[in-house]
C-alpha cells in the first residue's frame, strides 16, 4: 500500500490512537469551540443536535469528530454511507429503527442517489417520512413519525452535494489540513501511547511529511516504529525518522512517487502547463476522480501547483522541488 494514501486501509484504525474527546481531537481549535458552545446549548435544552455536516479531504478527523460528539451527547450511533443506500426503503428502515436523539452517521453523504435524498428532507425538517404502500393504481402513501434523530453528514466534496440538502443541516463546517506543529503533537502523544520513544527531531520529521493528515501522521509513524525497533534500536530521532520515510518513498515535503510523477510530468512534458485534468489522469494511469481528490489537493495547499481555466500549472516551488531549472 501507498503509505501515504490518505484513505483508510486494513490496520489504519488503531482504537488506542482515536481521540475520544474534544480535548484529546488535536488543532482544528475554532471548529471546536464551536462545538462546544452547539453541543452545551443541545444539552442545556434538553434536545438533540442539530443535523451536522463535515466536509473535508480524507484521514482530517470526520468521523472521528462525529464518534466524540456523539458521546458528548451520550447516544449511539447508526453509520452508513451514500453508496451503500440504495432505496427509498433502506434509509427509511434504518430511520425507524432509531431512537430519540440518536445519531445516523451518513459518510459520503454527495453520493445518496435521488430516491434516497428525497426520504431525507422531510426527515430532517420535520422527522416524518412518507411511505408508499402497495404497487400501481392502488399505490398509496402514508406519512409515519420518525424519531427525532442528528443526521451527520460527511464529505470529501462539498460541491456535489445539493443544496436543499445542503440548506437542512444546521451546522457546517469543513475540515483543514493541519499544521506540521499540530501533527508534531498529534506524532509525540501517539509515540507515548504505541510506547515507542521519540524525539523532537523524529516527531517533526515525521510530522512534516504527513501531508497535512493525521491518518497519514498515524501510518508514517507504525511504519518509523518498526524500522527503529529492528534497525534504530527501538529509539526513533531524527535520523531513523529520515531513514524509515526514505525506505517508504515518501521525501521532504511528503510527496510519494506518484506525487512527483504528477509534477514531473506537467513541467517536462507540457512544459509546465496549463494542462488538463483528463490529460493528466490517462498520462498517469489513474481515475479522474482520484487524481482529483487524492493528489491535487495536497499538490495545490504545498503551493506546487495551481488550478487555471484553463488547467493546471506548475509553479515555480515545484521547479525548485524537483530541481528543473524555471523557464524565462
Ligand atoms: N484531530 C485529530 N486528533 C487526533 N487524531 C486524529 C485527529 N483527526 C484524525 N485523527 C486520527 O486519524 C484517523 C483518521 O480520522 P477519521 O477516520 O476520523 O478521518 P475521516 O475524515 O473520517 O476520513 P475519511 O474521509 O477517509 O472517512 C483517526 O482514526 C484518528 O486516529
Ligand atoms: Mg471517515
Amino acid at each position: 500500500m501507498d503509505p501515504l494514501d490518505p484513505e483508510l486501509h486494513a490496520g489504519d484504525d488503531d482504537l488506542s490512537l482515536r481521540p475520544r474527546t474534544l480535548e484529546e481531537f488535536i488543532g482544528q481549535e475554532q471548529l471546536k469551540e464551536n462545538l462546544r458552545i452547539f453541543v452545551e446549548a443541545a444539552r442545556r435544552r434538553g434536545e438533540p443536535l442539530d443535523h451536522v455536516l463535515l466536509a473535508g479531504p480524507p484521514g482530517l478527523g470526520k468521523t472521528s469528530l462525529c464518534r466524540i460528539l456523539a458521546n458528548e451527547m451520550g447516544v449511539n450511533i447508526s453509520i452508513t454511507s451514500g453508496p451503500t443506500l440504495e432505496r427509498a426503503g433502506d434509509i427509511a428502515a434504518i430511520l425507524t429503527s432509531l431512537e430519540d436523539g440518536d445519531f445516523l452517521f451518513i459518510d459520503e453523504i454527495h453520493r445518496l442517489n435521488r430516491a434516497v435524498e428525497e426520504v431525507l428532507y422531510p426527515a430532517m425538517e420535520d422527522f416524518e417520512i412518507d411511505i408508499v404502500l402497495g404497487q400501481g393504481p392502488s399505490a398509496r402513501t402514508i406519512r409515519m413519525d420518525v424519531p427525532r434523530f442528528t443526521l451527520v453528514g460527511a464529505t470529501t466534496r462539498t460541491g456535489l452535494i445539493t443544496s436543499p440538502l445542503r440548506d437542512r443541516f444546521g451546522f457546517s463546517s469543513r475540515l483543514d489540513y493541519y499544521s506540521a506543529g499540530e501533527l508534531q503533537r498529534l506524532v509525540e502523544r501517539n509515540a507515548g501511547i504505541l510506547g515507542i520513544p521519540i524525539d523532537e527531531g523524529g516527531a517533526r520529521q515525521l510530522a512534516g511529511r504527513s501531508r497535512g493528515t493525521p491518518r497519514i501522521a498515524n501510518r508514517l509513524l507504525k511504519r518509523a516504529r518498526d524500522y527503529a525497533e529492528v534497525r534504530g534500536g527501538g529509539f526513533i530521532d531524527e535520523a531513523t525518522a529520515r531513514a524509515a520515510l526514505e525506505m517508504l518513498g515518501v521525501d521532504e515535503l511528503g510527496l510519494d512517487r506518484v506525487d512527483r510523477e504528477y509534477l514531473e510530468l506537467v513541467i517536462r512534458k507540457f512544459d509546465g502547463g496549463p494542462v488538463g485534468l483528463g490529460t493528466i489522469a490517462v498520462a498517469l494511469g489513474e481515475a479522474r476522480d482520484t487524481v482529483e481528490d487524492v493528489y491535487e489537493p495536497y499538490l495545490l495547499q504545498s503551493g506546487l501547483i495551481q488550478r487555471t481555466s484553463r488547467g493546471r500549472i506548475a509553479t515555480r516551488r515545484a521547479y525548485d522541488h524537483l530541481g528543473v531549472p524555471v523557464p524565462e
